[in-house]
């Protein structure tokens, strides 16, 4: 009887566990495929590196409070940079200061010497911001600082002698982004370093030297320059360097984004092409955006779903904060000129429940593919091509009247996302705008890719030329599907594709 009793409890404790979790990444406003901590505050994602089949992002996080505060490095790891699995916090604070921003790689062949037995170190770089000298504004509070993991990434040992690079007197000296440069053999350290990027090289990852600096003349500088990233990628049989910079405030749409250039790297000097800044998403919630580590050819990107202008208001609870979905970087030339693009990554096909195609499709006022899209959890993607495009706008809404409206002005050239009415935004005043962005591409032909998760929607406008991100706070799901053009416009190609959430 004791027997039976002991069972049916366990039994009860453990269908309310399981209950717990399935409940749990169903509150309000919660990101279904997109990656957001349980509980409590995340900002910048940090140290993503590819490693033995385990994608690992490691982010600024503050388990304390659903407000940004003293940063710790969360971290997360996923096989397929979707279903994401929440690890125990790598990296505390210490009394060098706060664990700030910065990048991981795979010392494979242990330049560090942190390597046992075999067993190839991952390095993580950090900036280490010191709250107690920023108060006595010495202006040297920021020092970078290394730390070292021997069992994948689980656990790790910070380096005893950090900080590995000093301050020289600059207040925003942060977020180390750093890279195997193979012809000369040794470490780049890419760095913001308040209104321009220094560049340091490392035999080691423990001394830095100091290589050159770039962008106090070129670019955008309506506000302090972040988390920046530098790689390759090859065009046409030629290596282009990529050089992206976060910057916040001074965004295209306001408050943070990420701009970028391109150039050439010789191991000392980046050269950029032109100083004019290009944008890498003109939405509003793609900020301290930066590529995966010993990824191979692939150049994989992700980015802070949110802006410093309401981060710390949004109205979700236990958690704020996401990151936007995981995007594949290649080069494109328009009239000459190269720009980055950016798609979703192919692994987004996973998620695939059930879609529908469509081919030459008419649409004059109103198309309504409510029914015909029967999506009861709001998310999806839609793929089309049209020639020749008028005016149109894709809107989501729901019964209580929110609208998301994406869309395209032909008069301006431009791509917009309007969430003026897509739901609560009392939170901050700025929030309820629309945001535009130019279109860049000249083809008649204009391809469309958007991914809606239950909170945001991203925008990948001609193969990854235009880009924009925002997020959105609906009074309940957004079931509803429309696309619209008064003028009237020809789809040649349409699909619809209902998606599952993945995150637990
Ligand atoms: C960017 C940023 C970084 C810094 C971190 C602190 O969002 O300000 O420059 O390292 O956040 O959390």
């Amino acid at each position: 009887m004791i027997k039976k009793i002991i069972t049916a409890a366990m039994i009860f404790i453990m269908m309310t566990c399981l209950q717990l979790t399935a409940q749990d990444f169903k509150e309000k406003y919660r990101p279904q495929f997109h990656f957001s901590p349980k509980a409590h505050w995340m900002n910048d994602p940090n140290g993503m590196v590819y490693h033995n089949g385990i994608y690992h992002l490691f982010y600024q996080y503050y388990p304390d409070a659903k407000v940004w505060g003293p940063m710790h490095w969360g971290h997360a790891t996923s096989k397929d940079l979707f279903t994401w699995k929440e690890q125990p916090i790598a990296l505390f604070p210490d009394s060098l200061g706060y664990i700030f921003s910065g990048s991981a790689v795979v010392d494979a062949k242990n330049t560090s010497g942190f390597g046992k037995d075999g067993k190839v170190p991952l390095v993580a770089i950090f900036t280490l911001h010191d709250p107690v000298q920023e108060k006595q504004k010495t202006g040297k509070h920021e020092t970078q600082g290394i730390a070292y993991s021997l069992d994948d990434g689980k656990t790790w040992t910070k380096y005893k002698a950090n900080p590995v690079l000093q301050n020289p007197g600059i207040s925003d000296f942060r977020d180390p982004k750093v890279m195997w440069f193979e012809p000369q053999k040794k470490w780049i350290m890419t760095l913001a370093t308040k209104d321009r990027i220094t560049f340091y090289s490392s035999p080691d990852l423990k001394s830095w030297t100091s290589e050159s600096n770039f962008g106090a003349d070129a670019g955008a500088h309506g506000g302090v320059w972040e988390c920046p990233d530098l790689f390759p990628i090859m065009h046409n049989g030629k290596k282009v360097w990529v050089l992206i910079v976060n910057i916040n405030p001074g965004g295209p749409n306001k408050g943070s984004a990420g701009q970028y250039f391109l150039g050439d790297f010789d191991g000392k000097t980046f050269t950029a092409y032109s100083k004019e800044t290009k944008w890498l998403d003109f939405g509003t919630d793609n900020y301290a955006a930066v590529t995966f580590s010993n990824t191979g050819n692939r150049n994989i990107l992700l980015g802070w779903m949110s802006n410093w202008q309401y981060a710390n208001q949004v109205p979700t609870d236990p958690w704020r904060s996401a990151n936007t979905i995981a995007r594949e970087l290649g080069l494109k030339t328009v009239n000459k000129v190269i720009y980055l693009t950016s798609v979703p990554v192919k692994e987004l096909d996973l998620l695939k429940v059930t879609s529908f195609d469509l081919k030459n499709v008419k649409v004059k006022d109103q198309l309504n593919l409510t029914e015909k899209a029967n999506n009861k959890t709001g998310l999806f993607r839609l793929d089309f091509d049209l020639k020749n495009a008028g005016d149109f706008s894709i809107v989501l809404a729901n019964k209580e009247g929110n609208e998301l409206i994406v869309g395209y002005d032909k008069k301006a050239n431009q791509y917009y996302i309007d969430r003026t009415k897509s739901g609560k935004s009392d939170f901050e005043k700025g929030f309820a705008e629309k945001h535009i962005a130019p279109r860049i591409s000249v083809d008649a032909n204009m391809t469309i890719s958007l991914v809606a998760d239950v909170a945001s929607v991203e925008l990948f406008a001609d193969n990854g030329l235009t880009v924009m991100t925002d997020i959105f706070f609906p009074e309940s799901v957004m079931t509803e599907f429309y696309i619209k053009s008064a003028s009237g416009i020809t789809i040649d190609k349409l699909k619809y594709t209902v998606l599952k959430a993945s995150t637990k």
